[in-house]
């Protein structure tokens, strides 16, 4: 099918979820995607954080060519390698002991839910009193699927599908003062982003997640962490919450976890695994064989190729240079983030969607959430000259963005 022929029948066939930018891609190579028409596009985005790798890296290519002639799916009903290998070195990597998985971040996210309702009720049946009750945060994004989407905090995402899972009450983000006041004994788990993802790059003070984690201790409910978008080293070490030296209970891991393959992991201590008995929780696909190996082989090139410490470098370097950028330009207001999770500000949402729209133009893939953030979550294997290409291109849109807005009387105010 042609690219219009393609178009035409996505819009008489497929629930109207999405509203795609105008781009057909068929190949992609290092951290270009390329279109039907043979262009490449410097890709920042990485399929929302997904892509750590890049496109065509041989680990994965070479991984899913040897695993689908040996295995892809048997389904949890029997053994094979790669749970207990991949297993062994998440376990290593964030501190935790046990994990399962499954097919994405959203049912990650709604085992983690599960567990701490389940641990919660272990506890009550051996005499503690603990509630039901869980803490978000406000701005928070945990997935699409009803629990998640109920400890999720913007309206939009929840409201059309009420009545959602009761006992989520939300937190003023990084308000200590609003974590205490809210926090008791009914509460079974905190839930946080060390560093919020579609809330706009919005990292946790160290003040708030201490107290998170103390208050969680004193109770004996869970802290959780969603790692989904910051973990596996995107921020320049496997889990976000590493940069403040606090461990979680229970993190969840997706997006980066297989290298475009669907796979989730959710991950606990062993004092809260001891709720779990076999038939309690399961999938049919998670953790398969193929998702699994090319985990593995994900894993191992991450530190073979040094990854942790190059998206630390680039991921400075970028920020550094948005910094200088924002030195120039006033519609920046403020740069963030870690490692290879970068975030830059601007003073609309009208300049944010532009700015999306003229990057794709100049054929550089960025997004913007939270309205007026714009967002890179480049794969790990980012150089310095990629970062450049993006900066120049900013330059440009954001210097004609104010050229317009300076000369109003002339019909070009475009951006507001
Ligand atoms: C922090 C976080 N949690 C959960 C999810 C949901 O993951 P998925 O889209 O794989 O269900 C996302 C996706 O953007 C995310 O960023």
């Amino acid at each position: 099918m042609k690219f219009e022929e393609i178009r035409a029948a996505e819009e008489r066939l497929l629930l109207t979820t999405y509203a795609r930018s105008p781009v057909f891609f068929t190949g992609g190579e290092g951290v270009h995607l390329i279109d039907e028409q043979g262009n490449r596009y410097l890709d920042l985005l990485s399929g929302i954080g997904v892509n750590a790798l890049g496109y065509g890296h041989p680990a994965i290519v070479e991984t899913i060519a040897r695993q689908s002639r040996a295995l892809i799916h048997i389904s949890n009903l029997y053994f094979h390698e790669g749970q207990a290998e991949l297993a062994l070195r998440l376990t290593e990597r964030t501190g935790l002991d046990r994990v399962f998985f499954c097919n994405s971040g959203t049912e990650a996210w709604e085992g983690a839910l599960k567990l701490a309702r389940a641990y919660a009720g272990l506890r009550r049946s051996e005499g503690a009193k603990i509630g039901t009750k869980f803490l978000a945060l406000e701005q928070s994004f945990h997935g699409r699927t009803f629990g998640s989407v109920s400890t999720t905090h913007k309206a939009k995402y929840r409201e059309p599908f009420g009545p959602v899972v009761p006992g989520v009450e939300f937190v003023r983000f990084n308000d200590v003062a609003d974590l205490r006041a809210k926090f008791s004994d009914e509460v079974c788990a905190i839930l946080v982003e060390a560093i919020q993802g579609e809330g706009g790059v919005r990292p946790l003070s160290q003040e708030f997640f201490a107290e998170a984690r103390a208050l969680a201790s004193s109770t004996g409910a869970l802290l959780i962490a969603d790692e989904i978008q910051t973990g596996m080293g995107r921020t320049g070490k496997w889990c976000a919450y590493q940069h403040y030296g606090i461990q979680p209970d229970v993190t969840t891991l997706a997006k980066p976890l297989a290298g475009g393959l669907p796979l989730g992991a959710v991950l606990c201590t062993e004092e809260v695994a001891r709720v779990m008995h076999a038939g309690m929780h399961g999938t049919t696909f998670g953790g398969g064989p193929l998702a699994c190996a090319v985990a593995v082989a994900v894993i191992d090139a991450i530190e073979q190729e040094g990854l942790l410490a190059h998206a630390t470098e680039v991921g400075d370097y970028f920020q550094q240079q948005l910094r200088a950028l924002a030195a120039r330009h006033d519609a920046i207001v403020d740069v963030r983030g870690k490692g290879l999770m970068v975030a830059a500000e601007v003073d609309s949402a009208e300049l944010g969607k532009a700015v999306v729209t003229e990057m794709l133009n100049r054929r550089i893939l960025i997004n913007c959430t939270s309205d007026t953030v714009l967002r890179f979550l480049p794969p790990f294997i980012l150089e310095r000259e990629h970062v450049d290409t993006a900066i120049a291109a900013l330059d440009e849109i954001l210097t004609e963005h104010a050229a317009h807005a300076a000369t109003p009387s002339q019909g070009g105010r475009t951006h507001g």
